[in-house]
């Protein structure tokens, strides 16, 4: 069976992050990492990078290339991801062609690249509304909706009974500049894994839609030789 090494794309709020958690309840041995619950930990914890991340964050602005690439490929060495055989999923990283240049030159001497590219294409009327009622915990990245998945009891995490917050960039006006970002990043991107030949799209308003392509495409891939 193939690995499976795959990258999401999507506009904020398509539902990176909510389509991951689906993934990796459905396949036991995949494991995941958010570049964006990579830096919220680091604003958490108070380090040096998480104040510089904050002040980006805050703003809606990209953080700079070199600073996120350091921190995933720190965190993917770490996690011992650098093996042919390693199954894993990226949300949020690569986010501009500087880093998917990066990231392959990291991964193609260990033989573990990319081998699938899915971009989550979602309605941004839809995307905006979600946003509002979006809660997280975050030192496990989990991600609550208090219409579409609300916590168990309100305010606290279903597994730690832990403080959810609100994120400070989810407000409307820095949310329209998020968006900015990602409709000026995405396209030389979609164009560079296109052009590798690992592109794929999956589209609709639900995870009911959005799911089921999901999975098919990576089935497709495992069982391809
Ligand atoms: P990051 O954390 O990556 O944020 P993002 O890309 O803006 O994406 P979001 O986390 O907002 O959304 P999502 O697609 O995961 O949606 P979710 O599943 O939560 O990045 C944050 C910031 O960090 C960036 O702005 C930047 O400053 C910096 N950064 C991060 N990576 C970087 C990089 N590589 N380079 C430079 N800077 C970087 O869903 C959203 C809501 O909708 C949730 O409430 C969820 O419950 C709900 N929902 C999801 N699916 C559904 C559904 N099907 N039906 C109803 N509700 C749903």
């Amino acid at each position: 069976m193939n690995p499976i090494r795959l990258l999401l794309l999507g506009a904020p709020g398509s539902g990176k992050g909510t389509q991951t958690s689906r993934l990796l309840a459905s396949f036991q041995h995949l494991e995941s990492v958010s570049s964006g619950d990579l830096l919220r930990q680091q604003i958490q914890r108070k380090t040096e990078l998480g104040r510089i991340a904050a002040a980006y964050i805050s703003d809606g602005r990209l953080l700079p290339d070199a600073f996120v690439t350091e921190l995933v490929h720190n965190e993917l060495s770490t996690k011992g991801w650098l093996s042919p055989k390693s199954s894993w999923l990226l949300d949020g990283f690569p986010r501009t062609v500087t880093q998917a240049k990066s990231l392959r030159s990291k991964l193609t001497p260990h033989k573990a690249s990319l081998n699938m590219v899915v971009e989550l294409d979602v309605p941004e009327s839809v995307i905006l509304d979600r946003i509002e009622n979006r809660y997280v915990h975050v030192p496990s990245g989990r991600i609550y909706n208090l219409t579409y998945n609300p916590p168990k009891v309100d305010g606290l995490d279903d597994l730690t009974g832990e403080p959810l917050t609100k994120r400070p960039d989810d407000t409307a006006e820095v949310f329209g500049k998020r968006l900015d970002s990602y409709r000026q990043t995405v396209t030389p991107l979609k164009k560079f894994y296109a052009d590798i030949g690992i592109l794929h799209k999956v589209s609709g308003e639900t995870s009911d839609i959005i799911f089921p392509q999901l999975l098919d495409i990576i089935q497709k891939k495992l069982k391809h030789v």
